[in-house]
Formats: structure tokens, C-alpha cells, sequence
């Protein structure tokens, strides 16, 4: 184990560091003093790459939480952990033995999501798995099953469910206020650059938009409609000429009936996505927008930009004039509300809003669009999860 200089002192010395530089690319808003009198919970963070790091800003940032530990294998984990003054271990397991956490942040590759959380399952510890889930149905269902038949909580890294546009496009369209739910329009149209490929996972089956990206998208609908009961989709590699697909044509039906179709591509120039859309994302410009809509036999919805469309008329159909109205939200962020509401997960006062299952099947009706693009059929959650 990796102890840096003065390592005790970690909680000051990170808290500093990591808000001074979170503050200068305005993802995290200043913390309020962490010396008020508040209880403290202890998280430790296993892979600090691209999205543990901003993990563990968030954490070194939260007035109520201290950053109690970082396991990784990269020798640069061990430098930042170092930097941040906080304890460093290359084997994860070691990490939940030594500093016995509250809870746990996993950000592995997906292959070890299921290893690790069986890890802290195994020691009773609440973790806070990034999505996927897991890299295959199987591997999740050990997840929901002992996790279910410990009663240690499991939240998944779906995001976006904490972001306040998706929290009340999912309270809108469940309250009825569009009437009957009777199509869903999505998108998720952006141009990854041509370095994103030099990785050769990102050219073969499993590495395009389809597992990577419409996950997401795929969550959020599940969320706010309901459950997907099959799928079709049509898949081109045209345009980008690798193994993976580069564009997908899908078409969702819920299982309330509601039909749905979503355009999924990482080859256009366009700011048709929720990462533009929302200004929630991380490492996107924000380029105010809508990329979902849900239309009802009363009303439609387009989200983000909370805009509700009606007919203005005593007959209200298609010839009469609109009236529209924006809804107004909270400005809250998402990654702040993440791990949030992951702090109330662990000392017990909610439970996940995305738990194991529920992200098993957010994975289950991803994984079906892949199967239904490559065999040109119907496939239906249920025979995923079979
Ligand atoms: N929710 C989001 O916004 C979001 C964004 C990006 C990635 N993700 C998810 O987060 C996860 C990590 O993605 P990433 O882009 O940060 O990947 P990454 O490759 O940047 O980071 C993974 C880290 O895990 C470490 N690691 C690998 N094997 C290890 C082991 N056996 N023990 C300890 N550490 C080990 C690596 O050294 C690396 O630092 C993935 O599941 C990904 O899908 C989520």
C-alpha cells in the first residue's frame, strides 16, 4: 500500500486540491464548511481513470463525505491519489479490507463491475456500480441476486435519472397530464472524432454507440415511459467502415403500448443528443435543444427544453392553433444529485433509484437491440433475461 506524505492529513489537503481545480471547469458548485457539525460518510473509489476522478471530485468537493481511499492498478492512479493526499491501494479488495468504507464507487471496465461488487456485497458495503451494470446479462444476474438476498444496495451509474429534466419529464408523463401515452421520438446524433478509434475495442462488436452510448437513452426512456416489451432495429457500418455499427434505426414497443423509435448514430455532425441538449454533461458544450419527445392524445412533451405543446381550440385537432409552455426546474446537477442521493442509499433513508435489477434490464433491452440488428427480428426483453 501507497501511503503519500502526510497522508492523514487527507482530507484538507484533497478537499483543497480537488475543488480549486473542479471549481475552474465549473462542474461542481463550492462546498459549504465541512467543519459545521454533519455526519460524514467515508467513500472509496475502485478505478480512478476518466470517470472515478470525477468521482472523486465530487467526493473530495461534498461537505459530507470524505474521500477515504483509491484503488487502482496504473501506476498515474497512484500519482493522483498521491496528489490528493488520500490512501492508495493496487488491489482493490486490500482497499475494502484496510479502510472498511461506508461506500463504494466502482468505476472499472464493465468486465469487473461483477467481481467488485461482489466484493463489497460479500462485506456488507453499499456500492455505486457505473453502468453498465455489468458486460453480459449473467454476470448482472449474480448482482441482483445477491444483492437481493443480502439487502445490500447496489446503485447503478445511470446518471441521467438524477438530472432534474428527466426526473420531471418522467413525473409529467406518468401524471397523466398528456393524457394516454401514444408515441416516443428520440435521438442521439454526434461525431466522435477519429482518435476515438485508435482503441481497437472501439472497431469491433460491443464497442460502438449501441452498448457505449444508447444505453443511456435506452434508461432514460424505461424511465419515464415504462418497460420495453421488444424490439426491432436496422444497423449500417457505411459510413465509418468498421466492424461496429456506426448507425442504428430502432423501434421500441413498451409494454403500455406506447410505440417508440430512436436514431442512434456516432457519425453526424450535431448537437441532437443529451449530452448538447441538457448541459448536464461533463465534457460537452451545451447547445440548448430537445432530443426526446413524448406525445400523448392530450398533449406532447419535448425534453430538455420542458416545452409541453397543446392544441389551443374547442376541437383541439391537428388544424387548430398551439399553445406551448416551458417547465420550469430546479438547476440542480446531476452528478451532484448522484451522489446525493447514493449518501442517503447508504444510511438507509432511500433506496437506489436505479437498483441492480432494474439496471439489469436497462441492459437486457440494450443488448436486444444488438441481437435485433444482427438477426433482423423481433426480440423481446424477456427472452434476454430467459
Ligand atoms: N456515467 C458516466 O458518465 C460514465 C462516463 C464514462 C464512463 N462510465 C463508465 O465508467 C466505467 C469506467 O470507464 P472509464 O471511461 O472511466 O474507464 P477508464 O479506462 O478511464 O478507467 C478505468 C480505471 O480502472 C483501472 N483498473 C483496471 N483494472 C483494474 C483492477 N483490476 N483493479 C483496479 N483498477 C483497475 C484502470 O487502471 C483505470 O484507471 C465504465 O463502466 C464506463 O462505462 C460512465
Amino acid at each position: 500500500m501507497y501511503k503519500p506524505e502526510g497522508w492523514t492529513n487527507r482530507g484538507t489537503s484533497a478537499n483543497s486540491l480537488i475543488r480549486r481545480s473542479a471549481l475552474a471547469t465549473g462542474k461542481v458548485a463550492p462546498s459549504s464548511n465541512r467543519d459545521e457539525a454533519m455526519t460524514t460518510t467515508r467513500l472509496a473509489v475502485i478505478g480512478a481513470g476518466l470517470i472515478g476522478r470525477e468521482h472523486c471530485a465530487l467526493a473530495c468537493t461534498h461537505p459530507r463525505v470524505v474521500l477515504a481511499g483509491i484503488a487502482d492498478t496504473a501506476l498515474e492512479a497512484e500519482h493522483y491519489a498521491g496528489q490528493l493526499g488520500v490512501p492508495f491501494f493496487s488491489d482493490f479488495e486490500t482497499l475494502l479490507d484496510e479502510i472498511r468504507p461506508d461506500g463504494v464507487i466502482i468505476a472499472l471496465p464493465n468486465a469487473l463491475h461483477e467481481k467488485a461488487g461482489l466484493c463489497c456485497l460479500e462485506r456488507g458495503i453499499p456500492s455505486l456500480i457505473e453502468k453498465p451494470i455489468a458486460d453480459t446479462i449473467s454476470s448482472a444476474k449474480s448482482l441482483v441476486e445477491k444483492s437481493e438476498a443480502t439487502d445490500v444496495p447496489i446503485l447503478v451509474g445511470h446518471h441521467r435519472r438524477h438530472s432534474p429534466d428527466i426526473r420531471e419529464a418522467r413525473r409529467i408523463v406518468r401524471s397523466g397530464e398528456l393524457g394516454d401515452l401514444v408515441a416516443v421520438n428520440g435521438m442521439w446524433m454526434a461525431d466522435k472524432p477519429e482518435a476515438y478509434f485508435d482503441a481497437e475495442w472501439r472497431r469491433r462488436r460491443g464497442g460502438g454507440p449501441v452498448l457505449i452510448n444508447l444505453i443511456h437513452d435506452i434508461d432514460c426512456l424505461r424511465h419515464i415511459v415504462g418497460e420495453i416489451e421488444s424490439v426491432r432495429a436496422i444497423a449500417s457500418n457505411r459510413t465509418r467502415g468498421f466492424d461496429v455499427e456506426d448507425t442504428v434505426s430502432v423501434a421500441l414497443r413498451f409494454e403500455n403500448g406506447a410505440l417508440g423509435s430512436f436514431l442512434i448514430s456516432d457519425a453526424v455532425a450535431s448537437p441532437f443528443t443529451w449530452e448538447h441538449t441538457s448541459g448536464q454533461a461533463l465534457y460537452f458544450p451545451h447547445q440548448p435543444g430537445d432530443c426526446y419527445y413524448f406525445g400523448g392524445r392530450e398533449a406532447s412533451l419535448a425534453v430538455p427544453s420542458m416545452t409541453v405543446w397543446r392544441h389551443d381550440g374547442t376541437d383541439k385537432n391537428w388544424q387548430d392553433p398551439f399553445v406551448h409552455q416551458r417547465v420550469n426546474l430546479d438547476g440542480s446537477g446531476a452528478y451532484q444529485n448522484q451522489i446525493d442521493h447514493f449518501l442517503a442509499v447508504i444510511s438507509g433513508d432511500a433506496t437506489p433509484v436505479v437498483s441492480a435489477r432494474d439496471a439489469m434490464l436497462s441492459l437486457a433491452a440494450t443488448l436486444a437491440i444488438d441481437v435485433a440488428a444482427r438477426e433482423d427480428r423481433i426480440v423481446t426483453i424477456r427472452e434476454m433475461i430467459a
